[in-house]
C-alpha cells in the first residue's frame, strides 16, 4: 500500500490527524530507545504516523532505528516519515533516500530549493518505483523563515511571486505527496491550500511550544499536524495526544 493509503487509513482508524515527531533526547542510547518505544506504545492509537528526525538516527544508529522503531511502527500499523530534509546534489540525495526507503521508511522530507535536475529528480524516481512518498518543505514555522520563504522572486514573465508560492507550484508539478507549512502561519497554510486545492497534503509543525494552534492550522487547510514536544514532554502523553485528536 502507498504511503498516502497508509496514513489515510491510520487517520481514519485512530480518528486523528496527528503525526508524532519522535525527537526525544537522552545521552544514554539505551534509555533513549526504551523511552522512544514507550511513547509509541502509549500513543499509537492516537496518532496517524511517526516522523523521525536525523537527531534520533544520529543518537541510535540506523540499525537500531530500523529494528526497534520502524518494526514497532509496523506492528502498530503506522507509516513512518524520515525527516531527512534532503538538500544536496542528486547522487548524495539519492543515496540517502534509498537508504531510508530500504530501511523501511515510507516517506522522506526534502527541500525543493535544490531543484529538479540532478537535485530531487532521482529521489522522486526512487520513491515512485517503491510506492514511497516525498514531502517538500515549503514554509518553515520559525520566525526567521519569513526572510526567505516570503521573499518575492522575479518570474520569467516579469511578475514577482513569494518563494513559498513558487515552491508550492513545484510540489504540484513534481507530484509530491505533500508539503510542510508551519502552523504558526495560518494565512500561509490558507494560501498554499488555495493554490494546491485537494492535490497536496499539508503537514503542519509548530504546534504548542512554537505557538501554533491545532484548530487554527486545520481550519486554515492543514491536512496533518506534526507534533513533538507537546506530546512526549507532557506528563501524560496519551492525554496530550487525545486532546489533539481532530476527527478526519
Ligand atoms: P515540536 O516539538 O515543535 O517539533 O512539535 C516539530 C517537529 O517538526 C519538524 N519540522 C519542523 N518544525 N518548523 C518546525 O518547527 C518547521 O518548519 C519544521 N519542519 C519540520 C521538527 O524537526 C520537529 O521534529
Amino acid at each position: 500500500m502507498s504511503f498516502e493509503g497508509k496514513i489515510r487509513r491510520a487517520a481514519e482508524r485512530n480518528k486523528t490527524r496527528t503525526v508524532l515527531a519522535l525527537d526525544l533526547e537522552d545521552p544514554d542510547p539505551q534509555r533513549l530507545l526504551t523511552r522512544s518505544r514507550e511513547i509509541i506504545q502509549e500513543v499509537n492509537r492516537l496518532i496517524c504516523a511517526i516522523k523521525i528526525n536525523r537527531q534520533l538516527v544520529m543518537a541510535l544508529g540506523l540499525k537500531p532505528v530500523a529494528e526497534s522503531i520502524l518494526n514497532l511502527a509496523k506492528v502498530v500499523a503506522l507509516p513512518t516519515i524520515m525527516d531527512a530534509k534532503l538538500n544536496d546534489v542528486g547522487h548524495t540525495n539519492l543515496f540517502m533516500a534509498r537508504t531510508y526507503f530500504d530501511l523501511g521508511f515510507d516517506a522522506v522530507i526534502a527541500s525543493p530549493v535544490v531543484g529538479w535536475e540532478n537535485g530531487l529528480d532521482a529521489v522522486f524516481e526512487a520513491a515512485n518505483s517503491r510506492s514511497k512518498a516525498v514531502i517538500l518543505l515549503t514554509y518553515m514555522s520559525n520566525p526567521g523563515a519569513e526572510a526567505f520563504y516570503s521573499l518575492k522572486a522575479a518570474q520569467p514573465n516579469g511578475n514577482a511571486r513569494p518563494i513559498f508560492e513558487i515552491l508550492t507550484d513545484l510540489a504540484l508539478r513534481w507530484k509530491a505527496h505533500g508539503v510542510v507549512v508551519g502552523a504558526t502561519k495560518p494565512e500561509i497554510i490558507a494560501r498554499v491550500r488555495e493554490l494546491a486545492g485537494a492535490n497536496l497534503s499539508i503537514y503542519s509543525p509548530g504546534i504548542g511550544p512554537q505557538g501554533g494552534h491545532p484548530v487554527t492550522a486545520m481550519d486554515a487547510g492543514a491536512t496533518y499536524l506534526i507534533v513533538g514536544r507537546a506530546i512526549y514532554n507532557s506528563p501524560d502523553p496519551s492525554r496530550a495526544a487525545m486532546e489533539l485528536r481532530l476527527p478526519p
